[in-house]
């Protein structure tokens, strides 16, 4: 049993998404999420500044005595994590885009993926792809710019929907009957999404697979907060801490801080 909290971090905002999940699933642990907005986008940078700033992010949260870290970005997991496993003793739990699922459901024989360059382009995205989604057509974008546009508050902008039209439109076309959402931003996305695209395709976001992993990891290291005192909650931003506000809900603490 501990009280101790759940540590998430994303290269910005974008990890509340897997925040929301986790908060609904454990409602009595405590988290403290940060949102490297300063850093943000990871997608475009090397994998050894991606491993800098996940470095730096876990050290920050050890700090704060986290119990697990929860690394709630897909970049960051693909290029990070298997490092910060070996390195740091407390369990890690990462997100990849849910190949897996849409390979196994899709009818069309064809899938969509939109990610960051430094997630289609890593290591572990390609094993997964070659090993679940051989003889599928799977089409992936580089989903360039919507990190900044959603950091920079223009969620829901002319030029947002502009650009992804302008990805969709190749899936489309290719007859893609799932789209797996391979960034943590992108479930913000989901109301435009599901306008544009026909009513076949299946979004898939893995949030709430990510949040049962936790779960399950708390679990079985004897970790779950079973106490029920009440969570406390924090978000720190190194950003603009006003556009994190604009996601979250205001009962929960929130401040800008230079990490
Ligand atoms: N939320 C991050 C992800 O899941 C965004 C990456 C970025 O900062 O480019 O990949």
């Amino acid at each position: 049993m501990s009280n101790r909290p759940i540590g998430i971090f994303d290269s910005g905002i974008g990890g509340t998404s897997i925040f929301k999940e986790i908060h609904s699933l454990l409602p009595n642990e405590s988290c403290i999420y940060l949102a490297d907005s300063k850093n943000a986008p990871y997608g475009n940078k090397t994998k050894k500044e991606i491993l800098q700033l996940c470095i730096k992010n876990t050290e920050y949260l050890l700090k704060q005595d986290c119990k697990i870290i929860v690394v709630a970005c897909n970049t960051a997991t693909t290029n990070a994590i298997s490092y910060l496993r070996k390195t740091y003793d407390v369990p890690f739990i990462g997100i990849e885009p849910a190949i897996k699922p849409a390979a196994l459901n899709t009818k069309t024989n064809a899938v969509g993926i939109l990610a960051t360059k430094g997630t289609l382009s890593s290591q572990l995205f390609h094993k997964t792809t070659d090993l679940y989604a051989g003889g599928i057509k799977v089409i992936e974008q580089v989903g360039e710019g919507i990190v900044p546009l959603i950091e920079s508050g223009q969620l829901n902008s002319k030029r947002m929907v502009t650009l992804l039209n302008y990805y969709l439109e190749p899936m489309v076309k290719a007859d893609i009957d799932h789209l797996v959402l391979g960034c943590t931003h992108y479930p913000y996305l989901i109301p435009i999404l599901t306008k544009m695209l026909p009513k076949k395709v299946t979004i898939i976001d893995s949030g709430l697979a990510v949040a049962r992993q936790t779960q399950a990891i708390l679990q079985s290291n004897d970790l779950l907060n079973t106490t029920d005192s009440q969570p406390s909650i924090s978000f720190y931003s190194n950003g603009d801490i006003e556009v994190l506000r604009t996601i979250i809900d205001n009962k929960f603490n929130s401040s800008f801080l230079d990490f």
